[in-house]
Parts: structure tokens; sequence; C-alpha cells
């Protein structure tokens, strides 16, 4: 018990299912980076208000380098009785550079803004080191493919229905728009995030006026949480971090859900690579879309995360409350599902195949009825009196089973109604139907080719 940093009070063992149960190093190792790199700027600040000298802040920072480099290196021993990432650090600081110096450093210090400010910096770096790159890069590869597949049209559908023709690009260009939607808000979520809760203490604040603000600036903080309550007891941004995986991942699932039905043999608008398929133990033909599954799958993995931990959070009296110490596997996982999920997206969308005959001979006439109708609102009818006179003709193309509405003779046309003439057959055509597409957003190819142009400027 005396080996333990808070065992002074104790007389009593802890029960060693106890200690395991409490212990947070097998997960809050991961932060041991933020974790030194913490001390080392907290160091610096009780140097200046005269609480350490500067040999004994020299010390404090060699020590500081040599544990880092047995972390990387994966030489550090964990000790039985270290609990979490900081009393590991603290208790190696102590063997290296002696406890008379070490026992200096959690002056005014409490694991409380100590573990807030770790997890700020550790999301803060991972997200902006790797997981908006990666966003990016995954939003890049999609837009090149928009880009060279600009000319294959495909059916667009609601309902899971045919609806109308659509270019391929336009429907990459659609989830290129969410994802650069993830990505600004994730740049949002980031930038918030960013602010330091050290020198808030266990909760009540600083007791030797430690300057926070330079902390914060040491740090790469925006500034300082306003509230040292509120400093140790916030965990809004790891919810936040959750909440954004989960809406993202639902995006993806979507994507995935897309491509799983593209890349069947009844629609075979896309072959995946074997790359990010496998095959039946069973049924020797079989080559399964397993990557997209697991997209889709692990995204209700991501949405439990935030519905779980949400509910840990949501009873916490404050301030800070071992139920919190919850906030770490949820999140961790999270993020490595996350930053995984872009990576195997990225490998599908840069080596699947389309196939062009089979989008553009999925398109059917009726899904030019539309058009039909707007024939005539060029002739001044009004549309919905169009729209009724167009769905004669499909009803009509149907009962007497020609081919499709462009195969009605025009006397049979004209019979419907007589303001259609012999240019009505120009109609039926699938590329000036997309063509005619051409306001802001539409899938004409120069609509498409701005939407590109505007999603790639914003990522940045
Ligand atoms: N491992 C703890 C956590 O992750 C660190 C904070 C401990 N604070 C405390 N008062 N026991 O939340």
């Amino acid at each position: 018990k005396k080996q333990k940093l808070w065992g002074g009070r104790f007389t009593g063992e802890t029960d060693p299912l106890m200690h395991l149960y409490n212990a947070s190093l097998p997960y809050d190792y991961k932060m041991y980076k933020a974790d030194l790199q913490g001390t080392k700027v907290y160091t610096a600040g009780l140097q200046k208000i005269g609480l350490l000298t500067e040999e004994e802040l020299d010390q404090i920072h060699k020590g500081l380098k040599i544990i880092e480099k047995e972390w990387s290196s994966g030489e550090f021993k964990r000790h039985p009785t270290d609990e979490d990432i900081h009393t590991a650090n603290e208790r190696r600081l102590g063997e290296i550079i002696g406890r008379g110096i070490s026992g200096k450093v959690h002056t005014g210090r409490s694991r409380n803004d100590q573990v807030a400010t770790d997890m700020r910096i550790y999301c803060r770096d991972l997200l902006t080191e790797t997981v908006l790159p990666a966003l990016a890069k995954f939003i890049e590869v999609i837009l090149l493919r928009a880009k060279e597949e600009i000319d294959v049209l495909m059916p667009g559908y609601t309902h899971l229905q045919r609806a109308q023709p659509i270019r391929w690009s336009h429907w990459l260009s659609m989830y290129a728009t969410y994802f650069t939607e993830d990505y600004k808000r994730l740049q949002q979520i980031t930038d918030r995030l960013n602010m330091s809760p050290l020198g808030a203490g266990a909760l009540a604040g600083h007791p030797y006026g430690i300057d926070r603000e330079y902390l914060a600036k040491n740090l790469g903080f925006n500034g300082v949480i306003g509230n040292s309550l509120a400093a140790v007891s916030d965990r809004d941004f790891v919810v936040e971090i959750m909440f954004w995986s989960s809406l993202f991942m639902n995006h993806v699932s979507r994507f995935s859900e897309d491509l799983i039905i593209y890349s069947t043999a009844e629609f075979g608008f896309v072959k995946l690579s074997d790359a990010y398929s496998t095959g039946s133990s069973l049924m020797p033909q079989k080559k399964n879309p397993d990557s997209l599954e697991l997209l889709r799958g692990k995204s209700g993995r991501v949405f439990g995360e935030l519905s779980g931990f949400l509910m840990s959070l949501k009873s916490i009296p404050s301030t800070y409350n071992k139920d919190m110490q919850e906030d770490k596997e949820p999140l961790f996982d999270c993020l490595t599902t996350v930053e995984h999920s872009i990576l195997i997206a990225t490998g599908v969308v840069s080596t699947l195949n389309i196939v062009k005959e089979k989008m553009e001979g999925a398109l059917t006439m009726d899904m030019l009825a539309t058009d039909l109708a707007d024939y005539l609102v060029r002739k001044g009818v009004p549309f919905r009196e169009t729209h009724h006179i167009s769905g004669e003709c499909v009803a009509l193309a149907e009962k007497t089973q020609v081919t499709g509405i462009d195969q009605l003779t025009l006397e049979q046309f004209q019979k419907i109604d007589d303001r259609f003439s012999s240019d009505v057959f120009k109609v039926f055509n699938f590329e000036q139907s997309v063509e005619r597409r051409t306001a802001t957003g539409g899938t004409a190819k120069s609509a498409v080719l701005k939407q590109l142009a505007s999603l790639e400027s914003q990522l940045n």
C-alpha cells in the first residue's frame, strides 16, 4: 500500500481483483506521449513560479525523455502496482531521477486535470495527424474516380426503384459531399476540444497561482477552460468524437450498402477487387463483398459506443468520478474503427471496377417519363397536366406491351394529347436527359464537374 501514490491514509490492502478492475493502464498507456508532454510543460510552469529549481527541471525533463524512449521502443516495464499511465510514468520517473525530485512534479496537479489534459492532447493529435488526412485521401480517391468516369450513366434510384438517369460520377459526388461535410465537422470538433484543463487541480483550482495560459500555449491548446470544475469533469469532447464517428460511419454504411447492391449479379454495376473480397468455404463460385459488409456492420459497433458512454455519463454527479474512466475504451475503439474503416473504404473505391454496359443497360425508357412531361411543359402546358399525360403514355406502353414509351407511334401520342408532334421522339435519349440538368448541383456533366472542383477546394 505504501507504493501506491495515494497510499498514505490507507491501512488495508487493495483487493487484487479490485486493483485489476480499477486499473486503466492496459488501455490508457496509449496516451503515454501526451502524458509526458503534459508533465514536461507542467513542470516548466512550476519552475516559473519558483516551485522547482532550474536544475530540478532539467533532471525531470531528462527523465521524461528516457521514459518516452522506453515506451516507444517497447522497453517500458510495467509494475504490478501501476494503476494508470499517470502513476506508471511518475513511478518510473522516481526510479530514474530519484523520488526527492520526482516527488515535486505533481505539486498542485491532480490526475483529474492531468487525465483530461492527456485525453485532449491525444485526441487532437490523432485526429489532426491521422484521421483527417486519411479522410481527405479517401475523398480525393472518390473525386478522382468521378473525374475519370464522368461519361458513364446509370439509373438513379428513389425507393430503390429506377427513377431518373444520372451520371455515375454524380452518385460518387453525393458521397464526396457527405464525406466533405464530415471532414469539416471533424475539423470543428478538433478545434473545439483543443482547450486546456491543466492547472485546474483536482477540482477547485491551483493554490500556487500557476500560469494556466502559459501551460495551454506550450501544449498547443487554443486557450484554457474557464472553470476548474468544468475543466476536470467535461467529457463532451469524447461524446462529440463518438457522435461524429457515428454519423460518419452512418454515411460509410449507406455507401457500402449501395455498393453491395450494385455488386450483386442482378445489378452487376460494379466488381469489387479480389483484394477486398473473400470466398465461401463451401460454395466455390462465391465472391463476397466482405469489406463492404464489415464497413456496414462496424457502424453499429460505433453507435453502441456512443450510446453506451452517454449512459455512463448521464448520472455522474459533479465533478470527477471514476465512472469517467469508462470514456477510454469506447473512445479508443471508436477511433481505431473509424481509422481502419477509412483505409478499407479508400482501398475499395480505388480498386473496384465499374461495368459501364451494365449500368447503362439498366436504363429504361420509362425513366424518361419526367422528360416527356417536361417536353410538353416547354410547349406551354402546365406541369400538373403534363405529368398526367405522360403517365397515360406509360400506361399505354405497358398495356400494349411495347418495349418502352419510345415505341409508341406518333398517332398514339397524339391520340393521348394533340400537342405532341414528331419532335417528341427526341425526348428518348438518356444522355440528353442528363445534360438538361445543368442547374447547380445537377447531373449534367458541367454541373458535376463544378461539384467536384468545389469539393476539392473545400479540402483545403
Ligand atoms: N485513470 C483515471 C481515469 O482515467 C485517471 C484519473 C484518476 N483520478 C482519480 N481521482 N482517481 O479517469
